[in-house]
């Protein structure tokens, strides 16, 4: 049997993604409490690893890691040049354009500010609909910017909707639906191909009873 190395995101979506793994027998060497970086299962022959969501693709892309489980928000972001082979159904959220109020966003020869943490995405979006934007890069609490005078809108991630509520925002625009997607190495899914799916597939039926 080879050796799997399996990245996953520290925080909220790591957590289910342990619980992903635990439902089918796997990943019962984690500590979800612990600091530690890297567990294994040496019964297994896999390996866990536990990175900022964002460098998860990294590890994937090069190969450290055979397999990883991330948000599609981060996949559509970084463009990455791996296989994305399910989508778990966890961490559902929805990237959305949002505002202080449900205004225009289109305008015709108007630069409307956005101010995101995902400003490829962005781009990508607006350019699409021909509406040219200036992009205010922000690392987190972007619900902030339009109240501030800083942007027009935001581009994030909306769960529950509280922050925006709270923030006195609204949802102009709803853009992709967001959730946990387990990608693979584009070398590990040719060499390791029925480990891989052996739990890919463990994975999808034991996600599709729980639903
Ligand atoms: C995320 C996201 C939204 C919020 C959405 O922020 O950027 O702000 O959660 O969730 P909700 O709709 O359930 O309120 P996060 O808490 O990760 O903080 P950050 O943006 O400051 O990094
Ligand atoms: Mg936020």
């Amino acid at each position: 049997m080879n050796y799997l190395t399996i990245a996953l995101a520290k925080g909220r979506l790591g957590n289910e993604s342990i619980k992903a793994f635990q439902k089918i027998g796997l990943g019962n060497s984690i500590d979800p409490t612990s600091r530690k970086l890297i567990f294994s299962d040496k019964e297994n022959n896999i390996s866990y690893i536990f990175v900022k969501p964002s460098d998860v693709v990294t590890y994937v892309q090069n190969g450290v890691a055979d397999l990883g489980i991330v948000g599609k928000d981060i996949l559509l972001e970084s463009n990455a040049n791996v296989y994305e082979i399910l989508d778990l159904g966890f961490g559902k959220c929805k990237f959305s354009i949002a505002g202080i109020k449900n205004q225009g966003i289109y305008r015709k020869d108007e630069v409307l500010k956005v101010a995101t943490k995902y400003p490829e995405t962005t781009k990508q979006y607006f350019k699409e609909r021909q509406q040219k934007i200036e992009i205010i890069k922000l690392n987190g609490s972007v619900e902030l910017a339009p109240l501030v005078g800083l942007s027009d809108v935001i581009v994030d991630l909306v769960e529950t909707g509280n922050t925006l509520k709270a923030n006195g925002l609204q949802v102009i625009e709803d853009m992709f639906d967001i959730s946990a997607r387990l990608i693979v190495n584009r070398v590990s899914y040719r060499f390791k191909y029925d480990q891989i799916q052996n739990i890919a597939e463990k994975l999808e039926r034991s996600l599709m009873k729980s639903d």
